[in-house]
């Protein structure tokens, strides 16, 4: 008898090698190649059948059937509500909240008549119990504490499910496919297969996904490209705050973001997110700045905190929370040589308040002028808001959506925003373009 076929997958990036190696070729990760076999492709056996080709304008639309769950920042990042029959991935690093949103989210659903079937492969059904009740879950939820596919699928027919939640899909194992509970094989062969029931059945699927530090979804990016839906819990344990993402929908909007805070009975839905994050923020003092940033499509606004103390050290300290320390060390650059504010001999510290990252260009105003403001020892203007991006000559450049973030200072009462040229002007609040990073320090930090 011929050995079947096998390929080496990199658990890490989904790469595969003809035959072991230390290390991944791809993404240079060692001891993560495991292996799997190879399915024999027949397709060159088979004669295709005849399938004629539909007019565009021809082909019916589905009305997709839409599920609001009840939890309306989840709705939001979904774009809406679970689409019937979708299969949905969320992932996030372990103690994140995974399992208490959806715990949260299958209450709300049950509550309003939906069969829930809550697989939980990772916890026994007390635990779950008793999480249910911290959070004063009320609804008929059936617990299947299961790690084999097949009977997850025989229990999700017979119950006639509507929803699905499988917490983890790192537990799930198929008994068909190579490899132990969590390698890439197995959960590749148990989201295929769990996928297949949901379009088959109509059975809408939640999946929980564990994140290893590296970021990748553990066992695999790849099975983003399996389920219809990606999102990530970002945030971490020690902050309040915690941000759901898309990062891929065929039914809606990417990069829109629902905002939780993790309070003693579950999450609970932050609804102005503006105001949560600048209620702490200290009044007048030196070093802080209001940004006005952008989640998904929606303007929140975050304090950007900058401390600067005389350094002791032959190389002073830069140290970034929350913004890219790449940009610290070209915006205190182009401080120094645009702006005249030097800080050869000081510890730089800056920071995000609230645990947030702030990934967008857009940061550069705000940053330089907390910065400038820590530096001299004045503080901004308390109705100060700003954005921008900052070039290398000490251009600051317009930003997208100007007036959104314009309008949510005005809304949050900061009458001022200060930001680069633009087109259009706002009706609300006085906006102030600079062209330079030096003006801008000029008009407001002086
Ligand atoms: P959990 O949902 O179990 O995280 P994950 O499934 O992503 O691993 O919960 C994570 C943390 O949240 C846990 O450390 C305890 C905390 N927590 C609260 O603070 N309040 C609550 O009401 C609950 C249920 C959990
Ligand atoms: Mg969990």
């Amino acid at each position: 008898m011929p050995r079947p076929r096998t390929a080496w997958r990199c658990a890490q990036c989904g790469h595969v090698e003809p035959r072991w190696a230390g290390r991944c070729s791809a993404c240079g990760e060692y001891g993560s190649l495991v292996e799997e076999a190879v399915e024999k492709s027949t397709a060159s056996s088979r004669v295709p059948a005849t399938v004629r080709p539909v007019h565009l304008s021809e082909v019916e639309t589905a009305a997709e059937g839409r599920l609001p769950t009840g939890v309306g920042e989840f709705d939001r990042v979904l774009g809406g509500g679970l689409v019937k029959g979708s299969v949905v991935l969320l992932g996030g690093e372990p103690g994140i909240g995974k399992s208490t949103l959806l715990l949260q989210v299958v209450d709300a659903l049950a509550l309003s008549g939906v069969r829930v079937l809550y697989v939980c492969g990772e916890e026994s059904p007390a635990q779950v119990r008793m999480r249910a009740d911290r959070l004063g879950c009320t609804g008929e939820i059936d617990l299947l504490p299961a790690t084999a596919v097949e009977s997850v699928e025989r229990a999700t027919l017979d119950a006639r499910t509507d929803v699905l939640v499988i917490d983890s899909i790192q537990t799930m194992t198929d008994e068909g496919a190579p490899g132990s509970a969590g390698s890439v094989g197995q959960v590749r062969a148990a989201t295929a297969r769990l996928t297949r029931v949901a379009k088959d059945h109509g059975v809408t699927t939640l999946l929980v996904g564990h994140v290893t530090k590296e970021g990748a979804i553990a066992g695999p990016r790849v099975l983003e490209h399996m389920v219809d839906t990606v999102l990530y819990f970002e945030g971490d344990a020690e902050h309040a705050f915690r941000i759901v993402r898309a990062v891929k929908n065929r039914f809606g909007p990417v990069s829109e973001v629902g905002v939780f805070e993790m309070g003693e009975h579950g999450l609970e839905q932050v609804a102005n997110p503006s105001a949560a994050l600048l209620e702490h923020r200290p009044a007048s003092v030196a070093g802080s700045a209001v940004m006005s940033a952008m989640e998904g499509s929606r303007p929140v606004l975050v304090e950007i905190q900058a401390l600067v103390s005389p350094s002791y050290l032959q190389m002073p300290r830069r140290l970034a929370t929350g913004v890219d320390p790449q940009r610290l060390l070209q915006v205190l650059a182009v401080l120094e040589r645009r702006a005249k504010v030097a800080f050869g001999q000081y510890d730089v510290y800056v920071s995000v308040a609230g645990g947030m990252r702030i990934a967008e260009p857009a940061v550069d105003l705000p940053l330089a002028l907390a910065l400038a403001s820590a530096r001299k020892d004045i503080a901004l203007p308390a109705s100060l808001a700003s954005f921008g991006e900052i070039g290398l000559a000490g251009e600051v450049r317009p930003v997208p959506h100007a007036e959104a973030r314009a309008a949510e200072a005005g809304r949050l009462g900061l009458t001022r925003v200060l930001t680069g040229p633009s087109r259009r002007h706002d009706g609300g609040t006085t906006v102030i373009e600079v062209a330079t990073l030096a003006e801008a320090v000029a008009s407001v930090c002086t």
